[in-house]
């Protein structure tokens, strides 16, 4: 049930890694043989994202993303393993023998989007029935165009429980497929019905513009009986924390960064009005998978958000994970807190783009918020207040910005600045302890820093380097798979024990070493840390035996300790002496 190894290279081959890339990052030459460009994995300015021709293969040395074109493919198009040899296959026009694997997953994904897209023209079509004709009033109450309900695919869902199955069977769907879709739903007496009824319809698409969901607003003055959204739920193609509404009309639109608004309605009234880079999270608060997304295209993020409480806890929220990721936020405050939409109803597109470009950077936002939790009348409460925000401001890695706002304070609050300067300094000196904690945590969990695929390389990085050294030159030269002494408990970390193993299986088949071969045994990061090893060019055979030596010895040594399986059945009290051991080994390093 899988691919031959023969087809999966021939894919490869014909898919030069220049080629497959290109459309989505614009490459650079650099030097005489690689090409360099910015990561699309994540934010960057200065280009860290490599291409190399030579091995068909790309790394990042910002973020640590890396693979051949199937990774590429697979990471950018959202794909698995399978459907990226697909998208590849026909990119290239090769013909997978269609019996040599098990595809019913595929089908059955294309046949659900097959489904979502003849239900999206049900939709629309029903604006045009008799029946359907007060969701065309509704959206033309609410200021959309023609051109715009056309262009976003809205629509109407009718008042029966069965108009879209009749439709969907007509055109020979099952009803097994429409329930994996998620537009019909089952009773608990066994009988199918819509979804959907009675409302206005906004389908949810992905960035290849597939219809994969739909978002559904009761009837205007129904909002209270419950449900005034009726959401898809997630599916094999929709997961609602993946997605971002209208990200597929915003990603082409995004030189000057995206908004992020609160409701469907607010994205379509925005583009409506010539904001085309606005986009809504599907009724979720704001997800690091979302922010992700967004990070693929841009480093700026302006939030429009609520200023209730709920929607300043989601602003804090957001800012939180899209910083973590390098974004930049800026944030806007609708005034008389009105919804986007009702605002540009009002005061039309241009003000609503002024709001934008006067909104304030987030440290503006932050330092405001925090003066929200104060009675800066009273001078404790104003002393309690410039604390606060010394030490918020002594997080900022920009010393630039630290001067400014401890300048904007000063004035405004009519302290030196010197002593604000003298006390976020203080809180500075603090911090360093906390972030070497934060350092050690990031390490320990991959998905903040996906470049740490391999834990043990932050106990023993020497250690380390000599296992990629032996990896790196194991994948170049089969004959050195044979050395004497070399076996898979030479090596200390997990990781490298696996590479190894998977290498020489490749070996003893007589295959060469290539990433297409072994990726679908990894995730995503772990092949990225492989072929961080596999570009390395600092391979030379004839220092093998001492790496070998040194590996050895160093298992050792290790062996007396813990080793890395242990850190996950550390009970807390363990957990923080290995901590402390780490912080210790790193001030005795750093001095
Ligand atoms: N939402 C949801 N389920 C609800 C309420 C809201 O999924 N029960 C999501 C929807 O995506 C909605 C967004 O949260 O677009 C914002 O909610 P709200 O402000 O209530 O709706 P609006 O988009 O402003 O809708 P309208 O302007 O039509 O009232
Ligand atoms: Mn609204």
């Amino acid at each position: 049930m899988r691919i031959p190894e023969e087809v999966i290279l021939d894919i490869k081959y014909k898919n030069p890694i220049e080629d497959v890339i290109s459309p989505y990052v614009a490459l650079k030459r650099s030097g005489s043989k690689n090409l360099k460009g910015l990561c699309p994995f994540h934010s960057e300015r200065t280009p860290s994202f490599t291409v190399y021709p030579e091995s068909n293969s790309y790394y990042c040395f910002g973020c640590g993303a890396g693979g051949d074109a199937v990774t590429f493919i697979k990471n950018i198009e959202n794909l698995d393993y399978i459907e990226a040899l697909k998208f590849l296959a026909n990119r290239a026009g090769v013909t997978i023998p269609e019996n040599r694997y098990d595809d019913s997953i595929i089908k059955l994904k294309q046949r659900l989007y097959e489904v979502n897209k003849e239900t999206a023209k049900f939709y629309y079509e029903n604006l045009f029935k008799p029946s359907g004709k007060w969701v065309l009033d509704y959206f033309k109450s609410r200021g959309l165009k023609t051109e715009t309900i056309t262009h976003f695919g809205l629509g109407a869902a009718l008042g029966e429980w069965d108009s879209l199955i009749k439709h969907l069977k007509s055109l020979g769907f099952k009803i097994d497929e429409m329930l994996q879709a998620g537009v019909i739903a089952k009773s608990s007496k066994g009988t199918y019905y819509d979804r959907f009824r009675n409302r206005s319809m906004f389908p949810i698409m992905d960035l290849q513009k597939h219809v994969i969901g739909f978002s559904g607003r009761c009837k205007p003055g129904e909002e209270k009986n419950g449900g005034k959204y009726v959401n898809t739920n997630d599916t094999l193609i929709y997961k609602k924390s993946h997605n971002l509404f209208g990200m597929n009309f915003a990603k082409g639109n995004c030189k000057d960064g995206i908004v992020l608004v609160e409701g469907n309605m607010d994205v379509i009234s925005l583009h409506q009005a010539g904001i085309t880079n606005a986009v809504a999270a599907l009724g979720t608060s704001f997800t690091e998978e979302q922010a992700r997304l967004i990070a693929r295209y841009t480093d700026l993020i302006t939030l429009v958000m609520d200023s209730d409480e709920a929607g300043i806890k989601a602003t804090n929220r957001a800012i939180g994970i899209l910083s973590a990721l390098g974004i930049k936020t800026k944030v806007v405050n609708v005034p008389s807190g009105k919804d986007p939409d009702e605002f540009i109803k009002l005061n039309g597109g241009d003000a609503f783009k002024k709001l934008i470009e006067n909104a304030s950077g987030d440290t503006d936002y932050m330092l405001f918020k925090l003066s929200k939790d104060y009675n800066l009348e009273i001078a404790a409460e104003k002393i309690s207040f410039l604390n606060k925000a010394a030490e918020y401001l002594s997080g900022l890695n920009d010393s630039l910005a630290i001067d400014y706002y401890a300048g904007m304070l000063s004035d405004k609050y009519g302290i030196q600045k010197s002593t604000l300067l003298l006390k976020i300094n203080e809180y500075k000196g603090k911090n360093k302890n906390k972030a070497k904690k934060e350092a050690i945590r990031n390490i320990i969990n991959p998905k903040i820093n996906r470049a740490y695929v391999n834990p043990y390389k932050n106990r023993n990085n020497r250690i380390c380097n000599s296992e990629e050294l032996i990896l790196n030159i194991l994948m170049k030269h089969p004959e050195v798979i044979d050395y004497n002494g070399l076996d898979e408990n030479v090596f200390i970390s997990e990781i490298a024990k696996r590479i190894y193993l998977s290498i020489k299986k490749l070996y003893s088949k007589n295959t060469m070493f290539d990433i297409a071969l072994i990726e679908s045994e990894y995730t995503n990061e772990e092949i990225g840390y492989i072929t961080g090893i596999f570009v390395n060019n600092s391979n030379n055979v004839q220092n093998f035996k001492e790496l070998i030596k040194d590996a050895v010895d160093a298992l050792k040594e290790e062996s007396l300790n813990l080793n890395d399986k242990d850190i996950n059945n550390m009970d807390n009290s363990d957990w923080e002496r290995y901590m402390q051991n780490i912080i210790d080994k790193k001030v005795n390093k750093d001095g």
